[in-house]
């Protein structure tokens, strides 16, 4: 059977570094409380010039160099973003002329928080159905942009960044000894859409609007949606926690991250971390985390990486996948 197995990643940061200690100086806020409520330290904010294309094509540059690949090699791109350059044409468009590719699909899948695991999810059954072979998967987001930076119970958590994989199509034998992805689930309950969500759009207010959280409830749900879907992963494939190499979550609170790590049984020192550094870039973070990891050899060919997130929405979703 077809697999689609990660040939390389890439990731992508902005320039400017925006500390906590310079936040408190932005709005009433402390760094003390910022790390003890979200383990947060720092975030990159892109400047000028640097947009979620850009990032994204930066990102997915790197990625194909790890892979040893050309952009001539790829056949598909899905960028997952909330924050496209322009309402249309779509941002994997843009990427793919700065890439110079003029064959294959692009498109954005819009997921928020959990858009790379859709993303992810997307690519897999384009591959597997043999309507794509190489394709780039991105997840992208310049968030600053659409912060409200008088809010403090918001701009406090986001930050810019991108991170892509190469997926190429693979031979597997259909276990779970196989390279690539094993299996994914996705799940979104609209009955949530107003407790995250950014108030403006091009059918209502014609303005890109900035970002309304209620926190507590989305904590609140957070674990226990992560967790669902983890168990749905290892139910299809008749894993559990204790065969997973790492945990690679969205990084929106080093609280949810614990508090589902503990949960599922997985120690911490198989989680990777990044949201001290990068704050919660949305759909960048998993991408992001997944390059650091990988960058610095703690994922390894062979292992077994559960990627899971959780965003606006409601979506949820999970991938597990041999690296
Ligand atoms: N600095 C100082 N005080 C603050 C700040 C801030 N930046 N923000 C809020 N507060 C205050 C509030 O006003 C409140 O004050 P009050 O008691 O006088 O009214 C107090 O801190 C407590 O506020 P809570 O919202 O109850 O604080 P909580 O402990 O829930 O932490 C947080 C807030 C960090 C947002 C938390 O609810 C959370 O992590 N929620 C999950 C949301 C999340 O991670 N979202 C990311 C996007 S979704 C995703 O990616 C999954």
């Amino acid at each position: 059977m077809i697999r689609s197995v990660v040939r390389g990643v890439g990731s992508a940061l902005p320039k400017r570094v925006l500390t906590n200690h310079e936040m408190e100086s932005m709005v009433d806020t402390t760094g003390e409380w910022i790390v003890q409520r979200t383990g947060i330290r720092q975030r990159y904010i892109a400047g000028e010039g640097e947009t979620t294309a850009s990032l994204g094509e930066a990102a997915a540059r790197a990625a194909l160099a790890n892979a040893g690949m050309q952009p001539g090699d790829i056949d598909l791109i899905v960028l997952a973003t909330s924050t496209p350059d322009n309402t249309f044409p779509a941002s994997a468009v843009n990427i793919q002329n700065r890439l110079g590719i003029h064959r294959g699909a692009a498109f954005d899948i819009q997921a928020v928080c959990s858009g790379f695991v859709f993303a992810m999810a997307t690519a897999d059954a384009y591959i597997r159905g043999g309507m794509a072979r190489r394709a780039l998967v991105i997840g992208a987001e310049t968030f600053s942009r659409i912060l409200d930076w008088n809010d403090r119970t918001t701009c406090v958590l986001f930050g810019d960044g991108a991170g892509a994989v190469v997926l190429e199509a693979g031979e597997g034998q259909g276990t779970v000894g196989d390279r690539g992805i094993l299996t994914a689930h996705l799940r979104s309950d609209g009955a949530h859409k107003d407790k995250l969500y950014v108030d403006g759009g091009p059918s209502t207010t014609g303005k890109a609007g900035v970002v309304h959280m209620e926190g507590r409830e989305v904590f609140k749900h957070a674990v226990g949606m992560i967790t669902d879907v983890i168990y749905d992963a290892f139910k299809a494939t008749g894993t559990e926690a204790g065969d997973i190499d790492w945990l690679v979550p969205h990084q929106a609170n080093i609280r949810i991250i614990e508090g589902s790590a503990r949960k599922l049984g997985i120690p911490m020192d198989k989680v990777v971390v990044t949201v001290d550094r990068h704050g919660n870039t949305s759909a960048a973070s998993i991408p992001l985390a997944l390059a650091e990891a990988v960058g610095d050899g703690r994922v390894k060919r062979g292992d077994l990486v559960l990627l899971e997130a959780m965003g606006g929405g409601f979506t949820w979703g999970s991938v597990l996948l041999r690296w």
